[in-house]
């Protein structure tokens, strides 16, 4: 008889999975009580820490509703939203290279046109975020669709303040022109934490860590016959670049952002001189 017991409990609990019919479902029931068992045999858990662990999990279950997924967020913080982010999106052939999607990509990105200035609530310091949408094989995409939005200048999205921030700041969708260029002004990105004032704030701060992402733009750029890349760009010189609270950074998506001094240049931008500069180039696999 294959009954329980401390030695073959992981043996035990996968065989009662052995006859799953879904293939990929068996394998990954089996790995998970595989690693659960080992995990649990190498800490030598005890009971009080096994409640503390479903309550905290409880917790992290009804801190969600429409507008907050912190089962996520414990992901993310976790490292596993960006584990498996990058393993499904293997950058290859000098294509741009994912990061985590995050929670605030909630509504939809309102199209907006080449130029187009998205900083509706008028704080921040004034930056002209531009690049350049090709294949890997330098061909330029024109037509691609640029979705982009951020944090405002105190470090909170739109939908994080509706009735404070305009609806619908600091976002928009581009399409890009005949040479796979896109533009718009916006304003330099800010640090900011995530959600900490629930369970998974309670982690960071029992184990020591800050919630802190560093300053990014994000984006979702798509195009018919490539495939659709989910990722940010970092400010260089942000606090947390090496320390991000959820691991999105990646070194080929941090860029500096200038100071440009041109009169001329920024009364034809319709931005206050001197203004900033993001520049931000994207590759596409096909
Ligand atoms: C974000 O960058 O918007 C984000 C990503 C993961 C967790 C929280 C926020
Ligand atoms: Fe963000």
């Amino acid at each position: 008889m294959n009954t329980f017991s401390e030695e073959h409990s992981a043996e035990v609990v996968a065989a009662s999975f052995a006859n799953t019919p879904d293939d990929r479902l068996r394998e990954v029931m089996g790995a998970l009580v595989e690693h659960l068992h080992a995990f649990v045999k190498e800490v030598e858990l005890t009971e009080a820490e096994w409640a503390t662990a479903i309550d905290f999990l409880t917790r992290t279950g009804q801190k969600c509703d429409a507008n907050r997924q912190e089962v996520i967020l414990l992901s993310d913080v976790l490292g596993v939203s960006m584990l498996v982010e990058t393993i499904n999106h293997r950058a290859g052939r000098g294509s741009t290279e994912s990061t985590v999607l995050g929670p605030f990509h909630v509504v939809a990105s309102p199209p907006r046109e080449l130029g187009d200035d998205v900083a509706l609530d008028g704080k921040g310091t004034p930056c002209l975020v531009s690049g350049r949408v090709t294949g890997t094989g330098g061909e330029p995409v024109p037509g691609a669709q640029v979705d982009i939005w951020q944090a405002n200048d105190d470090g909170f999205y739109d939908v994080q303040q509706p009735g404070v921030q305009p609806e619908l700041n600091l976002r928009g969708l581009f399409t890009t022109d005949d040479d796979g260029r896109y533009w718009f002004r916006s304003i330099v990105p800010k640090y900011y934490p995530i959600p900490d004032d629930g369970p998974v704030g309670q982690l960071l701060s029992a184990t020591g860590r800050h919630p802190y992402r560093p300053a990014h733009l994000h984006f979702i750029v798509s195009a018919p016959g490539y495939q659709t890349v989910t990722t940010h760009v970092f400010v260089a010189d942000s606090p947390y670049l090496d320390s991000d609270a959820v691991f999105g950074v990646k070194e080929s998506l941090i860029r500096d952002v200038p100071v440009v001094d041109d009169p001329a240049r920024a009364a034809e931008l319709g931005l206050d001189n001197p203004f900033r500069t993001l520049t931000f180039d994207i590759v596409l696999q096909r």
